[in-house]
């Protein structure tokens, strides 16, 4: 088969396609033949050795849909031809909280979902939903997952929220957007571009913010919701997480999943004074995936940004790497 290989780290030019054996499932296991996958910042980070416990030669990629092609040992259901989405996040079990010690993402450091066939324990193997195109069932799973835990789960997201959400333009980030607009709260969204914020505000955010242009982005959004925001979600740590806890609303839940631009220097005082609730979050249990995949058969819309051949895997990763994006790039594999 054809897959999307890792052989050294070094950036996204590292990227090749070659031929492979195509994996055979073992017990309990389903082989499931991709038709799209999609790409995460994890996958680019892999790529650059920013990464914990890379191991290569490696296939990446998290997301993917297609089709169950065989089941391994024990395994029947769902039948060979069954159209499916995998969950990305493997060892989690019933405990609403804790992911076991075997716990793993697919495509690191197991072979992902960049390639025809992928192996995947059979309980990671969901029913694709009915409503969604194959571009944008490979858009949802890490993504639409690990926003719904942090949103809805961990922040309790509802309609009178006034929503805070930088860095719209990240793939994760679009995904709240879509659930807040979908739950009916208010919604702030900053972004480095102004095609992002319009692109937002075509999606049903309330109001925009360039954190570019504005550098007191977070003193416009505390003056947009008059006192704060009662919910942030934030994957963008550092100076942008302080800010963030500086301006949030007395009571305010601040939900974090990631840091990409490092650590935050934070002060006790925004925290303890205003009562908040600052709450950590990552990926999501099988509970979570389920949640997130009814809300995309009720008819909710990803966004995806482009769909690249595998071939141009590099120039997609690239794009991604630049942050050009605004929601998900997808990798066409067959
Ligand atoms: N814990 C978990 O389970 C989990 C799961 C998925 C992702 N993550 C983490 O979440 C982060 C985002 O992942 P992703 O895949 O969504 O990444 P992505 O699509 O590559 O998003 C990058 C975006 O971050 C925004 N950004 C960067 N610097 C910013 C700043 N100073 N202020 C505001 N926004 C800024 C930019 O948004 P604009 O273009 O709009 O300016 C940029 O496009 C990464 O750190 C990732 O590792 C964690």
């Amino acid at each position: 088969m054809r897959a999307i290989r890792l052989n050294e780290v070094g950036g996204p030019e590292k990227l090749h396609v070659e031929d492979v054996p195509k994996p055979v499932p073992g017990p309990g296991e389903i082989l499931v033949k991709i038709k799209r996958a999609a790409f995460n910042r994890r996958d680019v980070f892999i790529t650059q050795g920013l990464y914990p416990g890379i191991k290569v030669p490696v296939t990446p990629g998290s997301d993917g849909c297609g089709e169950v092609a065989a089941h391994g040992a024990g395994v029947g259901n769902p039948p060979v031809g069954t159209p499916v989405v995998i969950n990305p996040e493997i060892g989690w079990d019933d405990d609403p909280f804790t992911l076991t010690a075997n716990a793993s993402i697919v495509g690191m450091p197991t072979d992902g979902t960049f390639a025809e066939y992928v192996v995947v324990p059979a309980q990671n193997v969901y029913r694709k939903p009915a409503l969604l195109s194959d571009d944008e069932a490979a858009a949802i799973p890490l993504g639409g997952m690990t926003a719904y835990r942090a949103a809805f789960t961990r922040g309790q997201l509802a309609k009178d929220d006034i929503v805070l959400i930088p860095g719209v333009g990240s793939g994760v980030q679009t995904f709240v957007l879509l659930y807040a607009v979908h739950a009916g709260a208010r919604t702030i969204v900053t972004s480095g571009s102004d095609e992002k914020l319009a692109r937002a505000k075509a999606l049903g955010a309330s109001e925009g913010i360039n954190y570019k242009t504005d550098l007191d982005w977070h003193k416009s959004a505390r003056k947009l919701s008059s006192g704060g925001p009662t919910l942030v979600v934030d994957c963008n740590g550092g100076e942008v997480l302080s800010r963030c806890l500086d301006i949030a609303r007395y009571g305010a839940r601040v939900a974090i999943y990631g840091g990409t631009n490092g650590d935050a220097k934070i002060r006790p005082y925004s925290i303890f004074w205003k009562h908040l609730s600052v709450l950590g979050s990552s990926m999501g249990s099988p509970a979570d995936f389920a949640a997130m995949l009814k809300l995309f058969e009720s008819g909710l819309k990803p966004v995806v940004d482009r769909v690249y051949p595998m071939d141009e895997v590099v120039a997609a990763a690239e794009h991604v790497l630049k942050g050009d994006q605004m929601g998900k790039v997808v990798l066409a594999i067959s």
